[in-house]
């Protein structure tokens, strides 16, 4: 899969960067061409000659090496690559990258680049767990940037959490995510998923049950199958699906201005469990406990992002799918939602208790379309997505 593809691959200076030696290794074995790029900070921690001679190509390392600029500016040398790597991608490396700064070689190949990019992570987890590169992931995400990792354990500085760098190979992995072709190849796909929350005050917030699980696997399929995948979701704890461009949202009002900035798009999957009502007019500061006084709230309708988008007469997505979440009659309601909003197909599943399938790793599903309903056994979420995939990727033909 990864034959006589071409690697730019960035080494930050980080206690990791001695895994990106094996990473080279691990790409050069499956046939990837790999152009190493090393930073000031990361020749204190690998040598320049340990990388070029891993990689068997030229390592380069200063942005102002006239030789190199004759032979290769640094905007053909951003572009040269089918992929982008970062790795470790340090809090400083992130911060620039997120803030546009181009004042190293580094910095400035990613700013100069139209390749896809995809970054593993690697700090001490108070730095990664820092607002600021809270922020500048969340940026970096909605910027289009893959992001794998990091993972969870002890670190080189003797702290335990988040913050170590993917394994080489979990790294190999997303980059054949990253770079994979398939039937969905050149096509756009957007897909919501998650709950979303609807502020009462700074502190409360109207919320559901929905764990993101089925949409995340759905964006991950959808991925795997070489499609462009805009994932926007509302506050999930399912992991973000690698190889995607994520953007975040809270609320229903944030999550339909998110969707309509990502049209058009082929076809666009509506997996998320948005809220029904917000607030009218929720309060700026937090609402006092007031001598047992109940306080009352007014609540308006939020926007139905998926018949806003199914009934719209320019520009829709060729193919609309929504879901039903429904407790009973599952297949006649989740026929007339079909109709009622507009769009192509319904994934409609029965999510009483006794199910476990709310928050749970199984669905079972009954997929409707024009041609009727068509159920499907009781399976994995990520089989329920890969199946929805290879359906979409059909009617898309
Ligand atoms: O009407 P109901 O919430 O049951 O419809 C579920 C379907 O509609 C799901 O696909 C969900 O993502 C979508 N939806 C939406 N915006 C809303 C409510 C639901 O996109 N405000």
């Amino acid at each position: 899969m990864l034959t006589d593809k071409r690697i730019l691959l960035i080494i930050g200076g980080g206690i990791a960067a001695f895994k990106s030696l094996d990473l080279i290794r691990r790409l050069r074995e499956r046939g990837a061409w790999v152009t190493p790029v090393l930073t000031r900070a990361g020749e204190e921690f690998v040598t320049p000659l340990s990388v070029s001679s891993l990689a068997g190509e030229k390592v380069y390392r200063d942005l102002f090496d006239l030789t190199d600029e004759a032979e290769m500016g640094h905007i053909q040398l951003s572009r040269s690559a089918d992929l982008i790597v970062v790795a470790p991608a340090t809090a400083d490396l992130m911060a620039k990258m997120a803030n546009g700064m181009a004042n190293d070689l580094a910095s400035t190949l990613l700013l100069a680049t139209d390749t896809p990019v995809l970054i593993a992570p690697a700090m001490n987890v108070r730095m990664w767990e820092h607002p600021a590169t809270r922020r500048n992931v969340s940026r970096l995400r909605g910027d289009g940037i893959s992001v794998v990792g990091p993972n969870e354990g002890d670190m080189a500085c003797g702290e335990f959490g988040p913050g170590r760098m993917s394994e080489p190979l979990e790294i190999v992995a997303a980059i054949e995510t990253a770079l994979a072709e398939g039937p969905l190849t050149g096509r756009r796909v957007l897909v919501t998923s998650g709950p979303t929350h609807e502020p009462i005050d700074p502190v409360r917030y109207i919320a559901n049950r929905s764990s993101g699980a089925q949409g995340t696997a759905i964006a991950r399929a959808l991925a795997v199958m070489g499609a462009d995948v805009v994932f926007v979701t509302g506050p999930a704890d399912a992991e973000r699906p690698e190889g995607v461009h994520v953007v975040e949202v809270q609320t229903a009002a944030e999550m339909l201005q998110a969707v309509q900035a990502v049209l058009p798009v082929d076809a666009a999957v509506f997996a998320a469990a948005v809220a029904d009502w917000r607030v009218a007019s929720a309060s700026d500061s937090k609402i006092k406990k007031d001598k047992g006084q109940i306080p009352s709230m007014e609540f308006a309708e939020n926007p139905d992002i998926l018949a806003t988008v199914s009934q719209m007469t320019e520009g829709r997505p060729r193919l609309v799918v929504g879901f039903a979440a429904e407790t009973d009659d599952v297949i006649a309601n989740a026929t007339a939602k079909r109709l009622r909003k507009g769009c192509d197909w319904i994934v409609a599943n029965d999510v009483s208790p006794e199910t476990g399938i709310m928050g749970g790793s199984e669905n079972a599903v009954t997929l409707i379309t024009e041609d009727g309903a068509e159920s499907w056994p009781r399976m994995g979420k990520d089989e329920v997505a890969h199946q929805l995939a290879v359906r979409i990727a059909a009617a898309l033909g």
